[in-house]
Order: C-alpha cells, then sequence, then structure tokens
C-alpha cells in the first residue's frame, strides 16, 4: 500500500502547525484545523488503470478547513506519483473549454500579450497549441504524466515531464527565458507544497512576467453543493482570502481576478510583483468583499450533499423498480465520487460512456460499472442517464439530442431531469 501523509497545519497560511518541537505533546487548546465534511473511505477517483491495487485502494476522504485564511484542504496527501505516473484525465477537446480558452486569451491580453508562455501543468498541450495558433511563438510545457507529454510532444509542444519543481522550472526556462505569461490552470488545488511552488514561480519570472492562476472557487462550490468535486487530486479548495494569505511575505500579489463558467465555477487570478508598477485592479477588492466564508458554509454543503445523494438513489431504485434501465454518461472523477457516495454498482448502472480511450474497458474506481464508448448511450438507449461530466451539460444534451428524440433522460445530479 502507499505511504500517505497528512500536511500538519493550513498549507495557505500555516495556522495549526504544530508549534512544538516533535516528539512534544501540543497544548490541549493548540490551534487546530477543523474537520468540515466526510466522505467517508474513497477509491482514487482516477485510477482507471487495469491494476488491482489501484482499484481497490480506499483511502478516507475528509476536508479540513482553517478558520484563519478560509482555505479548506483534505487530511490526508495521496503521493503524486501515484496520482499522475500514468494519468488518464486529458483537457476535453470540447466546445466549452475552446471558448473556455478564447475568453482566457482575452484576460491575458488585457494585461500583456503571451508571446512567451511556459504553462505548468499542461495535460496533454492542448492551452499552449491554442496559444500558438493565436500568434505565441515560445511556449513550454511541465506535466508530470509521462503519457500525456507524449501526446504534446507529438503535436510540437515542447513538454517537460515531471512535477513543478526547482529542476523541471529550470528545464523550461532554459526553452523559454523570462516568459510574458506563466499559466497554472487547475494545477495550485494539486499541489502539497504551495509555499515552495511560490518560490519556484519567483525563480523563473522576471518583473513583467504576469502569472495566471485558475483554481475552482470555493464560494460556488458551496452554493452549489458540488461535492462531487472534492477527491484526492484536488488537496485545496481555493477562497481569494486563502491566496492572499499565500502570498504574504513572497514576491507576489493578486493584481486581477475574474469568474469564468468553467468547471461549476472557477477563477482566474493574476499575480504580479509587488514592485511591479501598477496598482492592483478593483476586482480584487470587488470579488474579495463578496466571498465571507465560514465553517458553516461547509457543514450547510455537507448536509446538502446527503440530500443530493438520497435523491439520487431514490431515483434510480424507483426507475428500477419500474423496469427501467440506467446508464452515466462521463466518466469523471465526480462520476467516481457520485457512483461510490451512492454505492451503486453495475446492478442499477448498467454502464457509464466516456470519450477518453484510456478509460474503455476499464471499471469506475471502487465500483464493477464498465466504461464504455459514447455510441453505447443510441446503441442500448437507457431510459435515464445521470451526467457525469454535468459541467459540459449544455454542449451534451445539444450533442446528444438525438438520445432524447428517441425518449432518453438525462439527470444532472445537481438539478432535476434534464
Ligand atoms: P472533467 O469534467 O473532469 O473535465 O471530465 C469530463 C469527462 O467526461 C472526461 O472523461 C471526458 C468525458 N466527456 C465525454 O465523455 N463526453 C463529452 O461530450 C464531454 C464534454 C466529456
Amino acid at each position: 500500500m502507499f505511504k500517505l501523509h497528512g500536511r500538519k497545519g493550513c498549507r495557505c497560511c500555516g495556522f495549526g502547525a504544530p508549534k512544538t518541537p516533535p516528539g512534544i505533546k501540543a497544548p490541549a487548546n493548540a490551534d487546530k484545523l477543523i474537520p468540515v465534511f466526510s466522505l467517508g473511505l474513497q477509491p482514487l477517483s482516477n485510477a482507471f488503470a487495469k491494476d488491482d491495487e489501484l482499484q481497490s485502494a480506499h483511502y478516507p476522504l475528509e476536508v479540513l478547513f482553517c478558520p484563519k485564511c478560509t482555505l479548506a484542504q483534505l487530511s490526508i496527501v495521496v503521493p503524486p506519483e501515484i496520482l499522475y505516473t500514468n494519468y488518464t484525465y486529458t483537457t476535453s477537446r470540447s466546445a466549452t473549454m475552446q471558448r473556455h480558452f478564447e475568453s482566457l486569451l482575452s484576460f491575458i491580453r488585457s494585461e500583456q500579450e503571451p508571446k512567451s508562455v511556459i504553462e505548468i501543468g499542461s495535460n496533454d498541450g492542448y492551452f499552449l497549441e491554442y496559444l500558438k495558433s493565436q500568434g505565441a511563438e515560445h511556449v513550454c510545457g511541465i506535466d508530470p504524466s509521462e503519457n500525456l507529454s507524449e501526446i504534446a510532444r507529438k503535436n510540437l509542444i515542447q513538454t517537460i515531464c515531471g512535477v513543478f519543481d526547482k529542476e523541471t522550472a529550470h528545464l523550461a526556462a532554459d526553452c523559454v527565458p523570462v516568459p510574458d505569461v506563466i499559466v497554472a490552470r487547475h494545477v495550485f488545488g494539486h499541489v502539497d507544497d504551495l509555499k515552495d511552488f511560490v518560490k519556484t514561480l519567483d525563480s523563473i519570472s522576471g518583473n513583467h512576467t504576469l502569472i495566471l492562476i485558475e483554481v475552482p472557487w470555493a464560494k460556488r462550490l458551496l452554493e452549489r453543493c458540488e461535492f462531487d468535486t472534492i477527491y484526492f487530486e484536488h488537496l485545496s479548495y481555493f477562497t481569494i482570502k486563502s491566496i492572499a494569505s499565500l502570498l504574504d511575505g513572497t514576491p507576489f500579489r493578486i493584481h486581477k481576478i475574474h469568474e469564468f463558467p468553467v468547471h461549476g465555477g472557477a477563477l482566474g487570478i493574476m499575480l504580479r510583483r509587488r514592485d511591479y508598477e501598477s496598482t492592483p485592479h478593483a476586482s480584487v477588492q470587488n470579488m474579495i468583499s463578496q466571498e465571507g466564508i465560514s465553517k458553516m458554509d461547509w457543514e450547510l454543503m455537507g448536509e446538502c450533499s446527503s440530500r443530493v445523494v438520497e435523491k439520487l438513489v431514490s431515483l434510480v431504485r424507483t426507475a428500477k423498480a419500474a423496469g427501467k434501465t440506467v446508464a452515466g454518461y462521463g466518466a469523471s472523477a465526480k462520476m467516481t465520487v457520485l457512483m461510490n457516495a451512492c454505492k451503486f454498482t453495475r446492478k442499477e448502472i448498467a454502464f457509464v460512456t466516456d470519450t477518453t480511450p484510456m478509460k474503455q474497458g476499464c471499471c469506475i474506481p471502487g465500483t464493477d460499472i464498465s466504461v464504455v464508448d459514447p455510441g453505447m448511450l443510441l446503441r442500448e438507449l437507457p431510459d435515464y442517464t445521470i451526467l457525469g461530466a454535468w459541467n459540459f451539460s449544455t454542449e451534451i444534451l445539444e450533442k446528444e439530442s438525438l438520445y432524447r428524440t428517441k425518449g432518453g433522460v438525462f439527470v444532472n445530479p445537481h438539478e432535476n431531469a434534464l
């Protein structure tokens, strides 16, 4: 079994980190992060590999809240080499992502023309390919997944394979010295030692370098009860306040913020050096003042998630009792969380479709439910289909209009039947 560890204290502001030397018991009144949400024992959400140990491993999925800076973080850390070496998550080449990339580029251009770009967590190179097509001249990606780095290289995107650390950062900086822009989309949430990450950013950025990070916004997760976005890859659930705390004492500050509708509500946060000649944009103060998240928001979300699970279980049970069939659409990590939280097996869910060839032929982790090609939807015409990729629902509903014409019903777990 893999060696897990828990981070002692908040990874943004340090609250709850032990103040006594190792081996000496902390006083009873010492600061502690507060447990606010738990999904019990869960499998690794993207463990689609046909590997028994990976498939069957279960770990406690528990969220701790920092009352000082409002960051929420998982109580344990699964080592990145387990999660990412042969990673099945590829950035969806979908119309939704294409539109998002267009909006991101306009956001970047509102500050800086991206002629030279380093992307951290570049996945299969899709975003860098897009930036190149829009005029970027020098680009380099860094990604820990060997299989995805290889795909990126085949598509002529220079990629350093490895986690973002001093070594990979400097290899990337050899290819693209002092870049105009450093992008880290949906990477911060996966990083255990964020302070070290920011130090490394410092070592490869110049005075003019704009740093753009994209993170899901905990405010939306809580409001919309998106509990299925909580899984082992996502170590942290950010607020703007927590990111501002992380940057305290570093050369960077938050410069500008924009909210994007992707992945259930994400923030594009631009960082600039504190000594860069310009004042922070008004969006920073505006958005911080809207935030106000407390431990109670997390507790309420926990209650709401139980209702979502009960409603889905009841819908599936009623359908099965009436002799109907139920399937799933999109073997996303969210689908793994949902299927396991509902304790569904293939007796309830006939199959889950997914466009990713690496996932097809595997089972949803922790279950015996098979992942199949998307053509199965029209071949089998299940009466109900649960959307695991609900973040792409508009596009999927349009694409699969024939299924609905033939009487099929999509179910968004967070809303009603569609
Ligand atoms: P994500 O929500 O984490 O990006 O994962 C979405 C999953 O859904 C991914 O495995 C690809 C899959 N998918 C489909 O099967 N069909 C689609 O039309 C879309 C947009 C995604």
